[in-house]
């Protein structure tokens, strides 16, 4: 495929080379002739030529019909293709950025508070959860789509953070910002199987904006004042994330919640089988949520020994 648009496109940058070769022979004669016949009849075999190279130029965009916009930055979909053969649907995400969950994570795992600003972040996470049970109730497929409006946000404030602390400092990240970002792109992927099953109200929707004002400044501030709070905060949230998921599972195991197929996006991108149910999908964000926990407990752990996050590896691919 590679091969067809570098053919392809060549066969355009050749027709606007002879565009130019055309227009360059057409100024050049006019400059030289004196006559104004001359002038006509080279006008005359200019435009004929530019019409040519013109339907040359259409005729190869026309080819790559894959180009949305016009071929000349030489941007195209390359041919890519699932496991067993057909065509890779997805533009957002391709098929070496999927994976198979790790289901053996332990999910019981709790960090338990033990300083001052542990026990407050803790705290906040447990208070935030009041009214989200008062709101939500035991709706959890919009719960999860609305919560997951939230939990993709730290690990792109916490990667943003970090990618500018290692532009002014000179100072490598150790794979932090990619792996705060991976969270943040995994999170999101989280939100795009949600919205397959769950269709946002306009009530929700105004509510996702107000929660993402409010909340991403608030995580701005905290993570630039405190990056271990920051992580420790978002460890926690995760082990809530965790606990809802799981309530999630008991009520389609009661079949208070139907068991409807997975949506397409998520057999592919965790690479479950084809057919899947929402069981499998909520089972797989489950562990997925797990791996944010330890990650972000982690990260405050470093902080607290007093060290920076990019002398302990960063946890990527981790998931
Ligand atoms: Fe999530
Ligand atoms: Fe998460």
């Amino acid at each position: 495929m590679a091969g067809t648009v570098t053919c392809e496109m060549s066969t355009v940058v050749e027709a606007r080379h002879q565009y130019v070769g055309a227009y360059g022979s057409f100024y050049w004669r006019r400059m030289m002739s004196s006559g104004s016949s001359a002038v006509e009849e080279s006008t005359k075999e200019g435009l004929t030529e530019k019409k040519e190279k013109n339907s040359l130029v259409s005729e190869a965009n026309k080819r790559d019909s894959s180009v949305v916009a016009s071929s000349y930055w030489g941007i195209s979909k390359p041919k890519i293709t699932r496991e067993d053969g057909t065509e890779w649907p997805w533009n957002c995400f391709m098929p070496w950025q999927t994976y198979r969950a790790d289901l053996s994570i332990d999910l019981a795992k709790h960090h338990v508070p033990k300083t001052f600003a542990d026990k407050i972040v803790y705290r906040t996470v447990k208070l935030l959860r009041i009214p989200t049970d008062l709101f939500f109730q035991r709706r959890y497929g919009c719960r999860a789509m609305m919560l997951e409006t939230v939990a993709a946000v730290p690990g792109m404030v916490g990667g943003m953070l970090l990618h500018l602390r290692s532009l002014r400092k000179f100072q490598h990240s150790g794979g932090w910002i990619k792996a705060l970002l991976e969270e943040a792109e995994n999170e999101r992927m989280h939100l795009m199987t949600m919205v397959e099953l769950v269709k946002p109200k306009w009530f929700e929707r105004l509510l996702v904006l107000a929660i993402q004002g409010v909340f991403f400044n608030a995580f701005f501030v905290l993570y630039l004042l405190s990056p271990k709070m920051a992580h420790r905060f978002v460890g926690y949230l995760e082990e809530e994330a965790i606990h809802s998921y799981t309530e999630f599972l008991k009520d389609i195991n009661n079949g208070k919640i139907e068991n409807v197929p997975a949506p397409a996006i998520a057999i592919d991108y965790w690479r479950l089988p084809k057919d899947a149910t929402l069981k499998d999908v909520i089972t797989v964000i489950r562990a997925d949520e797990a791996h944010h926990r330890d990650v972000n407990h982690f990260a405050s752990d470093i902080k607290f020994q007093g060290k920076k996050l990019e002398e302990a590896p960063a946890p990527l691919g981790y998931h």
